[in-house]
This record gives C-alpha cells, sequence and structure tokens, in this order.
C-alpha cells in the first residue's frame, strides 16, 4: 500500500509541529458524498460502472479466499440496518446500510450507506467511505455483470420497474456492459418515472414511459424491478414472463420484503451471490430451502453454466453481498491517490508512546482534571 499520509518528521520538513496536531498515524483517508461524487463525474459514470464491475467480477473470481457471512440485520416495522463483513485475509472491509422504504415519505432515502476497508495485519482503517451512492453503483454494476452472462446477448430492450434512487444507475450499468438502448419505465408514482426519464434522456437512451407494469414488460428482453416496499409484492406475474427474458430483481432483498410471483420462480434459472443469504432474503425466500439455485460465481469460474438455451428464462435474484462491497471499496481505494478525492480524517488516537493513551490526552488540556 502506497502511504498516503508520509511519516516524515517536522525536523527533517523544518517544520514546527503543534504538539497537539494528529500524527499521519492519526489519519484515515475520508470520501464524503461531495468528493464520491466528483470522483463519479471525473472517472465517467458508465466507466466508473465499467471499471467497478470488472473489480467485482475480479473478487467473485476468488470467492474461496474470502470470509463469507450472512449479513447481520436489526429489523423493526418501517425497515432494517444491516452490517456486511467480509475479509480475504489481507483486507478488511464492512459496510453498515439501512433499508427503510417508507424513508421518501420525509425526504429521507430509502437506502444510506457508509463503508470501512481496513488492513488486516495491522486493524487500521485504510479508507472511509460515504456507500450511498457507491452502493448505487456496485448493485447496479453487479446486476449487469450477471446479467452479461445470463442475458441473451442480443438483449437491447429492458424494462425498468421501480424509478427511485436506484434505477438511473441500473439503466447505465446495462448500458455499459451490455449495450442496452431501449428503456421501458414503470413507477406506480408518475413523478419518479418522469424523473428517471428526465435523468437518463441525455445519455441517448430511447425511452419509453409505461403506464403498467405489464406494459413495460412488452416486448423487453430483459426485466429490472428495483421497487421499495415492506411487503411481499407482486412486480411481475407469471403471465408477464415471456420465453428467453432475463429478470433482475433487486428490490427484494429482506425477509418478508419479495417482487416476484412465486409461479415465477419454479420456471427460472435461478443465479444468487450467497445461498444462505438469499434464502433468507431474496425471491427464493418463497421456496422451500432446498429448492435448486446456482452460485454467480461458479459460473464465472465455468464450474456451473450459466443460461442453457435462448428460451430459458433466467433470473438473478440480487440482494447484494459483501463481497460486492468490499470490491467497491478496493476499487475506491486504488483510486485515491491517483485522483486525490479525499480528505484527511483524523480518526485514530496515536499516541507518541502507544501505551500512553491518557497521557495524551492529559498533554491535550495541558493537566488532568477530575471536575
Ligand atoms: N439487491 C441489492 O443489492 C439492493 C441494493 C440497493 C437497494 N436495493 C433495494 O432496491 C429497492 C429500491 O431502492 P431505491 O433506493 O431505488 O428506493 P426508492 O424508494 O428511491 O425507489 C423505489 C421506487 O419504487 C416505487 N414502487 C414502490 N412500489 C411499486 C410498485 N408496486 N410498482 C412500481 N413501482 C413501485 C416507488 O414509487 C419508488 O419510486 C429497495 O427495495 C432497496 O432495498 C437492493
Amino acid at each position: 500500500m502506497t502511504a498516503l499520509f508520509p511519516t516524515a518528521s517536522p525536523a527533517s520538513t523544518g517544520a514546527t509541529a503543534s504538539p497537539l496536531a494528529p500524527s499521519p498515524l492519526a489519519y484515515v483517508p475520508f470520501v464524503s458524498v461531495d468528493k464520491m461524487m466528483r470522483l463519479v463525474t471525473t472517472i465517467g459514470v458508465e466507466t466508473f460502472l465499467a471499471e467497478l464491475a470488472g473489480y467485482i467480477e475480479a473478487d467473485f473470481r476468488r470467492w474461496e479466499s474470502f470470509d463469507k457471512t450472512v449479513r447481520i440485520p436489526a429489523h423493526c416495522a418501517q425497515g432494517v440496518i444491516e452490517l456486511m463483513p467480509t475479509s480475504d485475509g489481507a483486507l478488511y472491509g464492512f459496510k453498515y446500510v439501512n433499508g427503510h422504504p417508507g424513508n421518501t415519505r420525509d425526504g429521507r432515502q430509502t437506502v444510506t450507506a457508509f463503508g470501512v476497508l481496513s488492513d488486516l495485519t495491522n486493524g487500521y482503517p485504510l479508507l472511509f467511505s460515504e456507500m450511498t451512492i457507491l452502493t448505487a453503483l456496485r448493485t447496479a454494476a453487479t446486476s449487469a455483470m450477471a446479467a452479461r452472462i445470463l442475458a441473451r446477448p442480443d438483449a437491447r430492450c429492458m424494462a425498468l420497474i421501480g424509478n427511485g434512487a436506484q434505477s438511473e444507475f441500473q439503466a447505465l450499468a446495462f448500458r455499459a456492459l451490455l449495450g442496452v438502448t431501449h428503456l421501458r419505465l414503470f413507477d406506480i408514482d408518475p413523478k419518479a418515472t418522469e424523473k428517471c426519464r428526465r435523468n437518463l434522456a441525455p445519455f441517448g437512451f430511447d425511452i419509453r414511459t409505461c403506464d403498467s407494469a405489464e406494459a413495460a414488460v412488452e416486448g423487453a428482453d430483459i426485466l429490472t424491478t428495483v421497487t421499495a416496499d415492506k411487503k411481499n409484492a407482486t412486480i411481475l406475474s407469471d403471465n408477464m414472463i415471456g420465453a428467453g427474458v432475463h429478470i433482475n430483481a433487486v428490490g427484494g432483498d429482506s425477509p418478508g420484503k419479495t417482487e416476484l410471483q412465486r409461479e415465477i420462480l419454479t420456471r427460472a434459472g435461478i443465479f444468487v451471490e450467497y445461498p444462505p443469504q438469499t434464502r433468507i432474503e431474496g425471491e427464493i425466500q418463497q421456496l422451500p430451502e432446498d429448492h435448486p439455485v446456482t452460485e454467480l460465481w461458479r459460473v464465472m469460474a465455468g464450474e456451473c453454466p450459466g443460461r442453457t438455451s435462448a428460451g430459458q428464462i433466467t433470473l438473478f435474484d440480487s440482494v447484494g453481498f459483501a463481497i460486492e462491497d468490499f470490491a467497491a471499496l478496493r476499487y475506491v481505494h486504488d483510486r485515491l491517490e491517483r485522483f486525490g478525492l479525499f480528505d484527511k480524517l483524523d480518526l485514530l488516537a496515536d499516541p507518541d508512546d502507544p501505551r500512553d493513551l491518557l497521557g495524551m490526552v492529559l498533554r491535550s488540556t495541558g493537566g488532568l482534571s477530575n471536575t
């Protein structure tokens, strides 16, 4: 790892350091929302998505080198907060993420997130980052990565049902990775659809806005569902699913929160991230525990087939897995030095004598006070 904060002493630089100034070891690079937005616009959103998909694919290809665990949730009636940790034996990453479908009613996001990437050998964080934008990017990149191996190669038209915060990222990733050119949008809230159409229009898509999910899926090769509702919803019903489509089901990602009618699942080839988590959170929570599913990483490793015929219905039952966030944090970390789009966060206490933590506190105030 390159040292972002060199440990040159004040004596060697000729500077006079304040005794209270944080030392280089105290700093962690922090990518704020502002810096993340600048990183995305500097790199270009489609380039970012394509490069990020490369990082996610690289980590899926070494799946077996990761510690894997079902994410740790705290549920309430309104939503869920989840911690998503993983490690590859050298680096450790975790994400804090929430999902509260009613949040937009009072101006909050449905999904917000932040995360940390650390050096496993000394436990020191290498990056602290906003991950609300990064989650939308990594979710879309993962969806498109899966579709690239599961959708028919000639797929160019995508239905996009649910036109909230995640939706445009999905469209852009499918354009960048698969060459999707035609979009059919639907949301129960026409204002969301209009926002989505307006945001995507400059990218040159051929966009049709639709007044029902049934209308949106007409003629579409790929069906993306990315709605938010804390219930077992039926966004797609069995009669809407024609031969050969690829379904990218993103919004069903929590117990009791699904988007597809059960009958679709029994007709589809189902591909998942980490089965123990998807069986709890994904569309397949509607199926018996032993219903066969294929792990996406095994398709990438050449161990299992992806799509087996042009007429097969394929389903990526996306819930979001920690390795995708780990890859996203690696991607951002690898771009810190080049773009310089981070702040120095004084996060880690760093006394001159590592065992003299109290002494550092006392020196900061000029003496001990017990009042
Ligand atoms: N699988 C993953 O990795 C992953 C990652 C991020 C978010 N998500 C999930 O994706 C979903 C969307 O997230 P978001 O941030 O875009 O939420 P959002 O609240 O910004 O947008 C959701 C949209 O869905 C629409 N909607 C709700 N019910 C609908 C219905 N029956 N038909 C059509 N549209 C409907 C809403 O009107 C809203 O515009 C959430 O459920 C979230 O938990 C999944």
